[in-house]
This record gives C-alpha cells, sequence and structure tokens, in this order.
C-alpha cells in the first residue's frame, strides 16, 4: 500500500491497542512538553516498567520545568538513584534551567531549538516535537530501526545501514497525527515487531512486510560482526 494507507492501518491498531503509560496523555488530549521530555530521557537506556514509579516519583515532586530548575541537584541526583546513566540525571537539571532561564519556562516547539537544549539529540527531539507539539517528526530509535529494516527487507548490517533505515523511516511518516503515529510505531516494536518471535500474525503490517514475506524477519536487522 502506499505510506498514507500504511499510517492509517497502523494508527486504527494504535487507537485499538495503545499501551495506557502513565507519561501518556488521553486520547484527544494533548501531552505536557515537560513530561513528554521528562520521560524520554528516563525511557533511554532504562526499559518502561523501570521508569514508571520513577516517573510518578518525578512529576509528583517537581510538576513543572521550573520546580525541576529550582531543585537543588543533589535532592535529583539523589530521587535518581536506581535508573543508572547518572549523566543523564545532570543534564536534565541543566536542561531544566536552561528551559527556565532562557525559555520562559516553556520547551521551544521546533525540532531545530529543541535539539540546541543539553542532553537532548535527535531522538529526543523528535520525539518531543511529534508528541507533545503533534508536529510532524520522524523518530527513531532502535525499535523503530527493526520495524522498518524487517518492513523493506533492508539486509545491510547496523550501523551502516542507519541512515537508510533513517530515510525509510521518513518517507513513512504521514501529515496527519504525527504524535500518534509515532508512539504507535514504538508500540509496534515493542510488543508484535519484537526481537526475538515476532506476532506477525497480530501485525497491522503483516501484509506488505518484505521481511516477512522472505521468512528472514526475525533474522533483521543485522549487526556487523564486531
Ligand atoms: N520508549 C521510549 N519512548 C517511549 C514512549 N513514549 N512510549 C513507549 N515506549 C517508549
Amino acid at each position: 500500500p502506499d505510506s498514507i494507507e500504511a499510517a492509517r492501518r497502523l494508527l486504527s491498531w494504535y487507537d485499538r491497542h495503545r499501551r495506557d503509560l502513565p507519561w501518556r496523555a488521553r486520547p484527544g488530549e494533548t501531552a505536557d512538553p515537560y513530561r513528554v521530555w521528562l520521560s524520554e530521557i528516563m525511557l533511554q537506556q532504562t526499559t518502561v516498567p523501570a521508569v514508571a514509579p520513577y516517573y510518578r516519583s518525578f512529576t509528583e515532586r517537581w510538576p513543572t520545568v521550573r520546580d525541576l530548575a529550582d531543585a537543588p541537584l543533589d535532592d535529583l541526583l539523589v530521587a535518581w538513584a536506581g535508573l543508572g546513566y547518572y549523566a543523564r540525571a545532570r543534564n536534565l537539571h541543566k536542561c531544566a534551567r536552561v528551559v527556565a532561564d532562557e525559555h520562559g519556562g516553556r520547551f521551544p516547539g521546533s525540532e531545530a531549538a529543541l535539539l540546541e537544549l543539553p542532553g537532548i539529540g535527535a531522538y529526543t527531539a523528535a520525539a518531543i516535537t511529534a508528541i507533545a507539539f503533534d508536529r510532524k517528526a520522524t523518530v527513531v530509535d532502535g525499535n523503530v530501526e527493526r520495524v522498518i529494516a524487517r518492513i523493506f527487507a533492508v539486509e545491510e548490517p547496523l550501523p551502516n545501514a542507519k541512515p537508510t533505515l533513517r530515510r525509510l523511516a521518513a518517507t513513512l511518516t504521514p501529515d496527519f497525527r504525527p504524535g500518534d503515529y509515532a508512539q504507535a510505531m514504538m508500540d509496534l516494536g515493542a510488543t508484535i515487531c519484537t526481537p526475538r518471535k515476532p506476532k506477525c500474525m497480530l501485525c497491522p503490517w503483516a501484509d506488505f512486510c518484505e521481511a516477512r514475506a522472505a521468512g528472514i524477519a526475525e533474522s533483521l536487522p543485522r549487526k556487523a560482526a564486531k
């Protein structure tokens, strides 16, 4: 199918199967950029179940980015204990201060401006743009790379395949419902198009997945030998 039809199918699947996660806005509501940012930083290198209690305690204790900016760094580091990668917590505080002091306490709404903030890379900037501002952005993480490698049967190994996968992901990204589409891709990768034993029988994209047709879904994406 064309990319519009593919996006419609994915969104229809998402409407029926979306995971209820603490940082997700309810259908029809817009997400708070601060909460989206906080959850995406926490979710880097940490699983959804491990993040959930930390996300809840942070947002209860520091409900706005200004509250987080005003907190002593040590309080933040203690609250972060257990999540690992403490550089993330230090950058979290730095970024909160920049947003509070230089952006009037509001996250900027463009991918380019978000990229200027401490600790915000390509993935996080795209995720905030799509999920919090509902603007078109192509969100590519490991889950999305796997889905795209399989849909288009990209056999070139990672990491060399990254630019190709990003380009293909961009061709599939629709102009409508950007936030839902980004989260639908994450859910598809996390629950259906899993690294091992993908549940192709339940996949909204099964009938045009090239890797499935070729019987090689589970072996993609390939990884270069170390
Ligand atoms: N992993 C990273 N970001 C996520 C999100 N917004 N929802 C679910 N899983 C994620």
